[in-house]
């Protein structure tokens, strides 16, 4: 399998490739070596100390089989108590970095600053109540306890798992969901901000929009067809340029931190590379996906012109003389751009893409684009995940792609994973076998196409909660028993691999 993989990627390469030989690379002096994890999916002690609910918790108590037999984050990893035991895990690798997420509703339980989670009966401005504040000891002691041991914390404000009480509101189909990030973002940069120089605003817009507000599979599981992922997109954008402005406003000088948004994206390539038509659809797959996000943010405030006028020119075939994508005023495009400051890049597949034609009967997000995804058979597919194609090659191509159309950023790779199916060998040579492709990749990435990349990220430290496949799909760099009430970590072989790599800040040459 893995010299199918190789075969490949040798294939697409150019000729100038052929003479370097990255294995026995180095990577660029300071590299970030991380490993990433999500509260919903690691947490558990989901109402524990006054946490309010998020729309994940409501969603997995709904039951109705949308999630693999019913299961919750209710324990997960049981991260909120056995922080001490993540510790061990990161410090067993030697991670430089390790990227988690705050719990919106464990800090702010009904997702606005009106309420902090406090014990006690506290009612003083959030400076006074920090030492209260369970949600707020339980991150400290996270940050403390990485920066004591030289690990960089990279935190995300928010992945997928918003206040219950937003989504009651209208969640991120209403414009107030803005101003009530913005406001949690900036306690966030308060309270932590001092220590915390790396911020994710929110976790793959992308994914939320088009599985939580689209397709309803993901929470709060809205399927409004055609509006949904479009309207959650845009209060999204605005959400995060708002967090950027106060961070650059209010705290930046003082602080001195980052801050950015991470996009997920697979790589586009034309099913028939000889069919012009193929070859514009992998082109508005990218639009559709990437693009959506990035080209407001990074380019010019507005979404692709080629989304814009795919969507308008197919509501009025459908007779609505009105687009089903919002517009940003002149004002909020001024305010979108340029709101990041590093590329974050989630990247797992690649897709083979068709033209498809779009008929104008249905109305969808997908029949919008125009484009068909397709999996060449003869790619490997992760065991635990049926949509984890493994294609190394993909993500050198998206690479330089960021590259090319996103202005030379410096990027960082803030998930990249591949899952085993449950229950799974520690043994994961095979795993092993993609990380390290991966990793051959993005050494050519570096070195040959001169991208700025400045760290990788895998996906994740420890098996955990994996959205509807609950915990039959394993990520971790370390196996978790979720049988073992003391939920005992262990590494995989992936793990001990992966230290080794990052002890010498590079592969260690193949012998075969
Ligand atoms: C998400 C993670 C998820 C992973 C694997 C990413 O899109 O950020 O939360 O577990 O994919 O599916």
């Amino acid at each position: 399998m893995a010299s199918a993989l190789s075969t490949d990627s040798a294939a697409l390469d150019s000729c100038a490739d052929c003479s370097w030989n990255p294995e026995g690379a180095s990577f660029p002096e300071q590299f970030a070596w991380g490993a990433a994890t999500a509260a919903y999916q690691v947490e558990g002690s989901w109402d524990a100390d006054g946490k309010g609910p998020s729309v994940w918790d409501t969603f997995t108590h709904q039951g109705g089989d949308r999630v693999f037999k019913n299961q919750t984050g209710d324990v997960a990893c049981g991260s909120y108590t056995l922080w001490e035991e993540d510790l061990k895990c990161i410090k067993q690798l030697g991670l430089t970095h390790y990227r988690f997420s705050l719990s919106w509703s464990r800090l702010l339980p009904d997702g606005t600053a009106g309420f902090i989670n406090q014990k006690g009966n506290c009612s003083f401005k959030i400076e006074s109540c920090a030492a209260l504040i369970q949600g707020v000891d339980y991150y400290n002691k996270v940050i403390d306890s990485l920066l004591a041991n030289d690990v960089t914390p990279m935190v995300t404000l928010y992945h997928f798992d918003l206040p219950q009480h937003l989504e009651d509101q209208g969640g991120w189909r209403s414009d107030a969901t803005v101003k009530a990030f913005d406001t949690y973002a900036q306690f966030c940069f308060r309270i932590f901000g001092d220590r915390v120089k790396l911020w994710i605003t929110i976790n793959e817009p992308y994914i939320i929009a088009t599985l939580g507000y689209e397709k309803g599979i993901l929470a709060p599981g809205i399927a409004e067809p055609g509006t949904g992922a479009y309207q959650a997109a845009h209060n999204m954008i605005k959400a995060h340029a708002a967090a950027w402005h106060s961070y650059d406003r209010l705290f930046r000088k003082q602080q001195g931190g980052l801050v950015s948004i991470a996009l997920i994206s697979g790589w586009a390539e034309p099913f028939n590379p000889n069919s012009l038509a193929d070859q514009e659809a992998a082109k508005w797959h990218m639009a559709f996906c990437l693009d959506w996000f990035a080209t407001p943010i990074f380019l010019d405030g507005d979404y692709p012109a080629i989304m814009k006028s795919k969507i308008s020119s197919t509501c009025k075939r459908q007779g609505s003389p009105l687009s089903r994508l919002p517009e940003f005023t002149e004002e909020e495009k001024v305010m979108i751009k340029g709101t990041a400051d590093f590329f974050s890049l989630n990247y797992y597949t690649t897709r083979k893409v068709k033209y498809q034609v779009n008929t104008h009967s249905q109305i969808s997000i997908f029949a919008d684009k125009e484009a068909e995804e397709v999996t060449d058979p003869s790619w490997p597919v992760a065991t635990g995940s049926s949509w984890l194609a493994v294609v190394p090659w993909g993500l050198r191509r998206l690479l330089k792609y960021i590259k090319d159309t996103y202005n030379h950023p410096i990027i960082y790779i803030t998930e990249n994973g591949f899952s085993q199916s449950d229950p799974a060998a520690l043994d994961d040579t095979q795993r092993w076998e993609y990380f390290r492709l991966t990793l051959l990749e993005i050494l050519k990435a570096i070195y040959i196409d001169g991208v700025q990349l400045k760290g990788y990220f895998v996906w994740s430290l420890l098996d955990n909660f994996e959205w509807t496949c609950g915990y039959s799909s394993r990520f971790g760099l370390f196996h978790v028993d979720f049988e073992n009430s003391a939920l005992p970590r262990v590494p995989y072989k992936s793990a001990i691999e992966y230290a080794n790599v990052i002890t010498n800040n590079g592969l260690i040459k193949s012998h075969e």
